[in-house]
């Protein structure tokens, strides 16, 4: 397979712990080399090797592939109007999922393939090169099967997300709902999903309940994440810590306790700025993770109901101005937290051996994602060594 070596790289964010250059191993005038779709080489541009190809990235910055560890990318329909009525005062709840559900139901396989690809490319120019999707808006066995076999044609992270909500048809008899998503749903589900996840909130599951349906995709061979305290402090994250959940997503309610729980754990704490941007709530605030030492990502949450973003930056603009994130913080988060999220090491930094994933910015410094908020500042994605998007700017 040829080489190629890119060089002259005003900035390059490595998350390599080893080179003692801050938490975003920062190299100036660096270089390195691609072969097979890994690193081959990487180092001071005076000292690089010869290779096949040579790109030559002077003013720009690369930093890995930013890491989207939470993302609902299987639906059908629209939900602006409900976004409209919050700005005008409205508050969310977990009841819209049901409107979504319906528009997924009545899609042809066709309409939500193409859905993914949309949003899938829609993430590559966004700088996403890894992303996980769940499904969700099925809720019964054909639609949540169809979901996940569609999904693992565009990501190897397929969600398995029956315990979204108790559907319409179930409400009176949640008990059997939870027996259909651990018995018939999770057996024809498991095939096509790496994880299963449960929504752990007031109007969804409880700590009883979601703690049975991830036991039984634990014994189904998926891994466990959790949406955990997007309305409450529940005991979902209680519930993360003690089965060993890769992930406790949104966290928009913390306790102390729970922070401690997290930062004693090997569970990351995902927080999902887009979320709380449009159900217009209040935001975490990430300084009180990172002082008692958790783990945190940052992903886009992408769905149509609280948070239909597919950009990566836009996420990171909000962590640093609002959840009080610095952007070195911001941008590991995005990147090796995202990785973390979902246990991956050989993405999320840049370092030989690892995957060559990596985003090209058209901006001197990695901090423009967040000082030049809304501005498309992609040049190229790349992943595993080929170009999937390059800007024609
Ligand atoms: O992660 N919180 C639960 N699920 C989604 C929202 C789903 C919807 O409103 O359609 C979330 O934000
Ligand atoms: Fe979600």
């Amino acid at each position: 397979m040829p080489s190629t070596l890119y060089t002259d790289i005003s900035l390059l964010v490595t998350n390599d712990e080893t080179l003692d250059k801050g938490l975003l191993g920062e190299l100036e005038g660096a270089a390195f080399v691609e072969e097979d779709g890994h690193i081959s080489w990487l180092g001071e541009k005076s000292q690089a090797p010869d290779a096949d190809h040579r790109i030559s990235l002077a003013g720009k910055t690369v930093l890995p592939g930013f890491v989207d560890s939470h993302a609902h990318l299987v639906f059908a329909g629209d939900r602006s109007v409900e976004f409209a009525a919050r700005m005008s005062g409205e508050s969310y709840s977990a009841g819209g999922i049901m409107n979504t559900v319906k528009a997924t139901r009545a899609a042809s396989d066709e309409e939500l393939d193409e859905g993914i690809a949309t949003r899938a490319l829609e993430m590559y120019r966004s700088g996403i090169t890894t992303f996980e999707t769940k499904s969700g808006y099925g809720l019964n066995v054909a639609d949540e099967l169809r979901s996940v076999k569609l999904a693992v044609q565009h990501t190897e992270d397929v969600t398995f997300l029956g315990a979204h909500v108790i559907p319409d048809e179930y409400k009176s008899r949640p008990d059997e709902y939870v027996s259909l998503v651990i018995g018939e749903m999770l057996e024809a589900c498991a095939p096509y999903s790496k994880w299963i996840d449960v929504f752990c909130d007031e109007g969804a599951f409880d700590y009883d309940q979601a703690k049975a349906i991830l036991n039984s995709g634990i014994d189904a061979g998926l891994l466990p994440r959790i949406h955990a305290n997007q309305f409450t402090s529940s005991r979902a994250v209680e519930l993360a810590v003690e089965l060993d959940c890769a992930s406790a997503d949104h966290l928009t309610h913390l306790t102390d306790k729970e922070i401690d729980l997290l930062a004693n754990s090997k569970t990351v704490a995902t927080l999902l700025p887009g979320a709380e941007f449009s159900t217009r709530s209040a935001y975490p605030d990430a300084r009180r993770l990172f002082a008692a030492g958790a783990k945190v990502a940052i992903a886009t949450d992408c769905n149509p109901g609280s948070s239909y973003t597919t950009s990566m930056p836009f996420c990171i603009a909000i962590a640093v101005r609002d959840m009080q994130f610095t952007i070195e913080q911001a941008i590991w988060s995005a990147t090796m937290g995202g990785a973390k999220a979902l246990q991956r090491d050989d993405i999320g930094s840049l370092s030989v051996g690892k995957v060559a994933d990596f985003v090209v910015l058209d901006a001197p410094s990695y901090l423009h994602l967040a000082y030049r908020p809304g501005v498309d500042l992609i040049s190229e994605t790349v992943i595993a060594g080929t170009s999937i998007y390059r800007s024609n700017k």
